[in-house]
């Protein structure tokens, strides 16, 4: 264990918390990224839509509906999108895309409301034979590159404090910490520290997704 995953580990036993950080990446935000290449066999996929996701190969719709935390189909029907990255013919990396006003349930069941110019990325996933190879930061980079292109202007993540492989993730696809969010063990919010207005984040008794 790391300094910083032990001294998280610590805070969390002592003080019954835990810790969510938020990152963002703004459109217009120069890089300061390094995600790896895109490799050559690699195609980035978006789906937007049921007719979308419905033409995909059996495998390859199967593959990402275990990982999409809900039904894909109602995730696309609810305004979601997917993207997802495949290579030598596998589906190497994931995500989910959402817009507006839904629910998540972690680290507790939470409402986020997003401005209007603004997109949420949730279910980053890549499987384990496949990582370590940069596939989630090009997803990551080729995902929002997409929705920049369409006139989005900010995306959102919130990722626990002690999943380091995702925070790197992240990281090297630009995003940067925009603030936390604080809970207790027992599920209720503690406080979101340093998330701007603009970003509402409450929490809901019952939650309709997933993050
Ligand atoms: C998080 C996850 C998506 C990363 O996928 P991936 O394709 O392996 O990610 P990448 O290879 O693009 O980047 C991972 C980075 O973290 C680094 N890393 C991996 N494990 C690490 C660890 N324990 N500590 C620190 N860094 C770590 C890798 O070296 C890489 O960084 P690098 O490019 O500087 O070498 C994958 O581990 C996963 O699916 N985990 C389970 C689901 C999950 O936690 N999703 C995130 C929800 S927010």
């Amino acid at each position: 264990m790391t300094l910083e995953a032990s001294s998280l580990w610590l805070l969390k036993r002592v003080t019954g918390i835990q810790v969510h950080w938020l990152y963002q990446l703004g459109a217009n935000t120069p890089h300061g990224g390094q995600s790896r290449g895109m490799p050559a066999d690699a195609r980035h996929h978006q789906f937007i839509d049921v007719a979308g996701f419905d033409g995909l190969p059996e495998e390859h719709a199967r593959a990402i509906a275990g990982h999409t935390g809900r039904s894909p189909r109602r995730l696309l029907r609810e305004g979601g999108r997917i993207h997802a990255l495949e290579s030598n013919g596998r589906i190497v990396s994931q995500l989910n895309v959402q817009f507006g006003e839904f629910d998540v349930s972690t680290p507790i069941p939470l409402r986020f409301c997003l401005p209007s110019d603004a997109f949420f990325v949730s279910f980053l996933y890549t499987p384990p034979a496949e990582r370590g190879h940069g596939y989630a930061q090009i997803l990551l980079r080729h995902a929002c590159e997409a929705l920049f292109q369409e006139g989005y202007g900010r995306a959102f993540c919130h990722v626990r404090s002690t999943n380091l492989a995702s925070r790197q993730a992240f990281r090297r696809a630009g995003w940067r910490p925009a603030g936390g969010i604080v809970s207790s063990l027992s599920g209720r919010l503690v406080g979101t520290p340093g998330v701007g207005r603009g970003l509402g984040i409450s929490p809901v008794s019952a939650s309709s997704g997933d993050a």
